[in-house]
This record gives C-alpha cells, sequence and structure tokens, in this order.
C-alpha cells in the first residue's frame, strides 16, 4: 500500500543528513523522502522495496525533486539505484557505509470482523518487531565493519526483543533522536559493530 512521509519519514529523514560517504542503503524507500535525504550527502544511493509501485513513486520523487531550500538539483545527480527485493538480503558483503530504514513497526492488528490486517507498509509482525529484526539481519553481512544502520523503532513494539538480538549479535546501539506522538514515542537508534576500531 503506499505509504505518503509521515511524522517517522520526517524524522529519519533529518538524522541521515549528519552521515556522509560512498554508498548507502535505503530499505523500504516508500515515495522516496529518506532516498532523496541520502542523496545530498552520498555518492551512490541503492534503494529497496518490496512493493513494485513504490519503487515507481520514488524514482518518480527523487528524479523530479530539487532540494527545496537551495533550488539546486540534487548532488549525485542519476547516483541511485531501486531494486524491488525483501530487505538488503540480494546485496553482496561489506559494500554499505551506511544502510537506513523505516520499516513497518506497528503490530499485526485486526478489523471488526476478527480478520488480520494486511498492510506490508505499516504493519511488522506479531509484536511490530518482526520486520525490523529480519531487515537488522540482512543488513549486518552487507555494511561495513565501520558502518552503521539507522532504524526507526516504536514504543508500540516489542523493544526489548530488539535488545536481546543485538545483544546476542554483538551489536552497539545508541538513540540519537526522539519524537514523542499522542499515542507513541518514535526512536531513530544507530546500530554498529562492537569493538571496531
Ligand atoms: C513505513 S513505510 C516507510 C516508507 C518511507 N521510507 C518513508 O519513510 O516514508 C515502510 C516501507 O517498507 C516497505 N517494506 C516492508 N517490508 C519490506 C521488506 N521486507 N523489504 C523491503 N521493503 C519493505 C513497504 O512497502 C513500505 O514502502
Amino acid at each position: 500500500m503506499l505509504y505518503l512521509p509521515s511524522e517517522d519519514s520526517i524524522l529519519l529523514a533529518n538524522c541521515v543528513k549528519d552521515y556522509s560517504g560512498n554508498i548507502a542503503l535505503d530499505i523500504g524507500v516508500g515515495s522516496g523522502i529518506i532516498t532523496r535525504a541520502l542523496c545530498e550527502n552520498f555518492k551512490k544511493v541503492i534503494g529497496t522495496d518490496l512493493e513494485f509501485e513504490m519503487l515507481e513513486k520514488c524514482n518518480e520523487d527523487v528524479v523530479s525533486n530539487t532540494s527545496k531550500d537551495s533550488n539546486k538539483k540534487l548532488k549525485n545527480e542519476r547516483g541511485f539505484e531501486l531494486v524491488c527485493a525483501d530487505a538488503a538480503f540480494v546485496f553482496k558483503d561489506n559494500i554499505f557505509d551506511l544502510v537506513v530504514s523505516n520499516p513497518p513497526y506497528l503490530p499485526e492488528d485486526y478489523d471488526n470482523e476478527g480478520m488480520k490486517i494486511h498492510d506490508e507498509a505499516i504493519y511488522g509482525g506479531k509484536s511490530g518487531i518482526e520486520v525490523t529484526l529480519k531487515i537488522i539481519k540482512s543488513s549486518l553481512a552487507t555494511l561495513k565493519r565501520e558502518g552503521k544502520l539507522l532504524i526507526i523503532v516504536s514504543s508500540l513494539s516489542n523493544i526489548s526483543r530488539l535488545q536481546e538480538f543485538l545483544e546476542l549479535l554483538n551489536l552497539n546501539m545508541k538513540k540519537i533522536a526522539e519524537k514523542r506522538l499522542f499515542f507513541e514515542t518514535l526512536f531513530v537508534v544507530e546500530i554498529g559493530f562492537k569493538n571496531v576500531t
């Protein structure tokens, strides 16, 4: 389903502006707001999404949008590619300086007739964290050792499961931004390998 930029998208798009490097990956590009922000500071940007329609929307957005502040063309021109793929499983080892994702993170929900609601843009599994764990797992092999993964986490999902998962894989997590909303709090967390010199 089409996902229009929301509070979570804006929060993450603002955070990625503090990072720069050679090559970045945006998992679940949606309408392209984060991909576009990455294009400002990375020479090459790759985006994936399960929905082909979202990739078309993202392509349109990144190509047609000039930087609103400066009225300039994107710095990296056509230095971005979009791939219809599940998370980061299709990529080779250790190529990305930065991986980012605003994943579907709400716990599964049911309609008035008790039927599970299917929307891969917003529901992230039984406790909301399952798709996030898959995205992190898929990113680890393709991230450089000194690379970072930025991901949105919601207070509505099972954060303690995420913490256990990262501990098990010997990964660091630090909170870099937070946004309180009426019904939930959103966090941007930075994940990296422990013991990197
Ligand atoms: C919450 S939306 C975020 C969209 C956009 N990045 C933004 O911040 O506005 C999540 C996006 O991830 C995509 N998605 C869900 N599961 C995915 C997966 N396993 N691999 C790639 N994309 C996925 C959905 O189709 C949707 O476009």
